[in-house]
C-alpha cells in the first residue's frame, strides 16, 4: 500500500475508521519529524507487529523551552516520506501547529515525580508538553502499540507511566539506541555539528561503556559511577557535561549502593558546541 500523507484530524479519523472496524491492529511511531536510521527501526519493529502503520511528524512547541531550538528544528518532510515508505509505513500524520492546537491549550499531563526532575529540572516543561502531545496523540490514533526509542530514556519511563496511571489501552515498546559506526546516538540534532564536533561527539558513548565497565566490575557506588564518566568526558576538551544521572533503571531513584537495583540507568546529555545531546545506557548491576 502506498504511503498516504494526512495533515488534517479529520482525515486521520477518517482513514483510520475502516481499519478500526476490520480489527486490524494500528502501529504508532510518534517523531519530530527528519528521520533517521534510529527512527527507521522504530518502523520496522511497528511492521513486524501490526497491520497498519502510522507515523506522526510533529514538532510539537509544547515541550521546547523559550531558549531551545524550536525555531532552527531540521524538518524535511519529502526525505521522511521516503524512508517512511521505503520501510513499509501506511499513514504519516504531519499536521501544521494550528491543526494540533486550535486554541490556547489549557490541559495538560503532568506525571507528577518523573516529569519535574534529572532532564525534567534542566528543561523545565518539557516532559509535561512532551507527554500531553503523547497521550493526544494517542487519543487521535487509538494505537494498540507504540514505538519510542530508549536513547531519550526519562521520556520513555514518563510516557510508560502516565499510560499506566490513565490507563490508555495500549502497549509501550521501547527499542535500543541505534548507534553510527563510533558509538554517536544517531539523533536529529546530529545535523547541527560540525565535523570536529561529531568527532567529539563520540566522547558520551565512551563514558557510558567505561561507567558500563566498571559497573561489570562490581561497583555500585553512583558517586564512583559518575566520577568514571565525568573523567572521560574531561577528555574530550569540546564537551560540556550538563547532567549526569546515575539511577535505578525502572523508578529513575538515586541509587543505594546498600540496596542496588537489578540494572541502573545511566543518563547524560553534554553539550558540544551549541548543540545539546543526549545518550543513555542501562546496565544490568551482576
Ligand atoms: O521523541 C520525540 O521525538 C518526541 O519527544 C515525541 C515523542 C515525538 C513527542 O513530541
Amino acid at each position: 500500500m502506498p504511503l498516504e500523507i494526512v495533515t488534517t484530524i479529520a482525515e486521520l479519523r477518517e482513514r483510520l475508521r475502516p481499519a478500526r472496524r476490520a480489527g486490524e491492529s494500528v502501529g504508532l511511531v510518534p517523531t519530530m519529524g527528519y528521520l533517521h536510521r534510529g527512527h527507521a527501526t522504530l518502523v520496522d519493529r511497528a511492521r513486524e507487529g501490526n497491520d497498519i502503520v502510522v507515523t506522526s511528524i510533529f514538532v510539537n512547541p509544547l515541550q521546547f523551552g523559550p531558549n531551545e531550538d524550536l525555531a532552527r528544528y531540521p524538518r524535511d518532510l519529502d526525505a521522511d516520506c521516503t524512508l517512511l515508505a521505503v520501510h513499509g509505513a501506511d499513514i504519516v500524520f504531519a499536521p501544521s501547529v494550528e491543526e494540533m492546537y486550535d486554541r490556547p491549550i489549557l490541559t495538560h499531563i503532568d506525571v507528577d515525580g518523573l516529569s519535574g526532575r534529572l532532564e525534567g529540572e534542566r528543561r523545565p516543561g518539557h516532559f509535561r508538553g512532551v507527554a500531553t502531545v503523547v497521550g493526544k496523540l494517542f487519543n487521535l490514533i487509538q494505537p494498540d502499540r507504540a514505538y519510542f526509542g530508549e536513547k531519550d530514556y526519562q521520556q520513555l519511563q514518563v510516557i510508560r507511566r502516565m499510560v499506566a496511571d490513565l490507563s490508555f489501552p495500549l502497549e509501550i515498546v521501547g527499542v535500543p539506541t541505534v548507534r553510527d559506526e563510533d558509538g554517536v546516538a544517531l539523533s536529529s540534532r546530529n545535523v547541527y555539528l560540525s565535523p570536529v564536533e561529531r568527532q567529539a561527539a563520540s566522547v558520551l558513548s565512551r563514558s557510558l561503556a567505561a561507567a558500563a565497565a566498571t559497573i561489570g566490575a562490581g561497583t555500585v557506588d553512583p558517586f564512583k559511577i559518575e566520577a568514571t564518566i565525568r573523567s572521560v568526558l574531561a577528555t574530550e576538551p569540546l564537551a560540556e557535561p550538563d547532567l549526569i544521572a546515575v539511577t535505578a533503571a525502572d523508578s529513575l531513584e538515586p541509587v543505594d549502593p546498600e540496596v542496588p537495583p537489578s540494572a541502573i540507568a545511566l543518563m547524560i546529555a553534554v553539550r558540544i558546541g551549541r548543540t545539546r545531546l543526549i545518550d543513555q545506557r542501562v546496565v544490568a548491576v551482576p
